[in-house]
């Protein structure tokens, strides 16, 4: 809140609250920037694993020089396969707000290991109990639609359907929407349909945060993203939206009789639609992004003049601000890089 103060009747002023988690979107982004740094030295080196571990290696210890007291709620899942940084785990300096994390050390460790477009690291902060916690549901279908859209589709529509009310809500004709998809066997129907609609695909081979913020975002070149991908995955997204308006719907998948049984058994409801609100609760949410491959929403890690450059993202839902952010970072002194 900005409160005109005219008291000294010469030069208005304003007085700008004091407000203690505000630093806390730059520390976010200091977490994604050495993330994304660690992992870029393995770009197109063909070793998923490595870009993972240098990843999660130097996210860890600057998330516990952050001023918090965190609880990884969406975390490194069973796909990942990593030690570290799972749910429940303890993240922060201990002191400062009680907060949940989503983290996402890098989103599209094969898209680096293979240098293809739209790795990036990612990463939330909510306080604590607003994110929803998916247990074990690996997957998820998701549909992710921009603001124009937002409140007018339906999870269950036939995607022809969708693909009209976007069309119409851009003020476009469906020919000139186009939907990014991951690039999966599950979707094959869902492919024909999209191309029997008239609508143009973006396959995603991986990494379907990024391409739900383009969803979401002017000029990214992608209208909506539907079909199943991760679950942490979609929770993250979720965050992003919250900053960015557009409108995030989820359904919990199993993929056989033991996941149905141990989802329910979690207390799931996989009939239950999550929209972005369930999915993240309340009205301040962090999230903070670095892209570690080029792509149409953040420029890659990149090398020049002697700095490493990381380009940003840093939002919060409470003031809707999005920044866009340009790091130049010494290898000589600085700290992200010599973790
Ligand atoms: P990782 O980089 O963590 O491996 O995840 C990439 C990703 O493509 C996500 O963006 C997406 O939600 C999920 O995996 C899809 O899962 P799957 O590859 O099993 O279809």
């Amino acid at each position: 809140m900005i409160t005109p103060d005219l008291t000294d009747g010469l030069v208005p002023r304003v007085i700008i609250p004091p407000d203690p988690d505000r630093s806390l979107a730059l520390e976010l982004v200091r977490a994604t920037e050495a993330a994304a740094i660690a992992s870029a030295r393995w770009m197109g080196r063909d070793d998923e694993h490595r870009v993972d571990r240098a990843a999660v290696d130097a996210i860890r210890p600057v998330l516990d020089s952050v001023r918090m007291n965190g609880v990884v709620v969406i975390g490194e899942g069973e796909k990942d396969a990593s030690p570290r940084l799972h749910s429940g785990e303890r993240v922060g300096d201990g002191t400062g707000p009680e907060v949940d994390i989503a983290v996402d050390p890098i989103d599209g460790s094969m898209l680096t290991a293979k240098s293809l477009p739209d790795a990036i690291s990612a990463l939330a902060v909510a306080p604590r109990g607003a994110l929803f916690d998916p247990g074990p549901a690996v997957y998820m279908q998701k549909l992710v639609v921009p603001a124009a859209a937002a409140g007018q589709v339906d999870l269950d529509a036939p995607i022809a359907d969708t693909l009209a009310t976007v069309a119409a809500a851009l003020g476009r004709d469906i020919a000139e929407l186009t939907v990014a998809v991951l690039d999966r066997p599950r979707h094959e129907k869902l492919i024909t349909e999209i191309r029997q609609a008239g609508a143009r695909i973006r396959f995603l081979l991986d990494g379907d945060v990024a391409a739900a913020i383009m969803a979401v975002s002017p000029g990214c070149g992608v209208d909506l993203l539907v079909g199943t991908g991760g679950t942490p995955e979609g929770v993250l997204a979720a965050c992003a939206l919250r900053c960015l308006g557009g409108q995030l719907l989820g359904r919990l998948v199993a993929r056989d009789a033991k996941e149905k049984k141990a989802l329910r058994k979690a207390g799931h409801d996989l009939d239950a639609i999550l929209d972005t609100e369930t999915l993240v609760r309340g009205g301040n949410v962090f999230f903070a992004a670095t892209g570690v491959t080029d792509g149409p929403l953040l420029d890659g890690v990149r090398y020049d003049d002697n700095r490493v450059i990381t380009q940003s993202l840093s939002m919060r839902s409470r003031s809707g601000t999005v920044r866009l952010i340009e790091g130049r970072h010494d290898p000589a002194r600085s700290a992200l890089i010599n973790n």
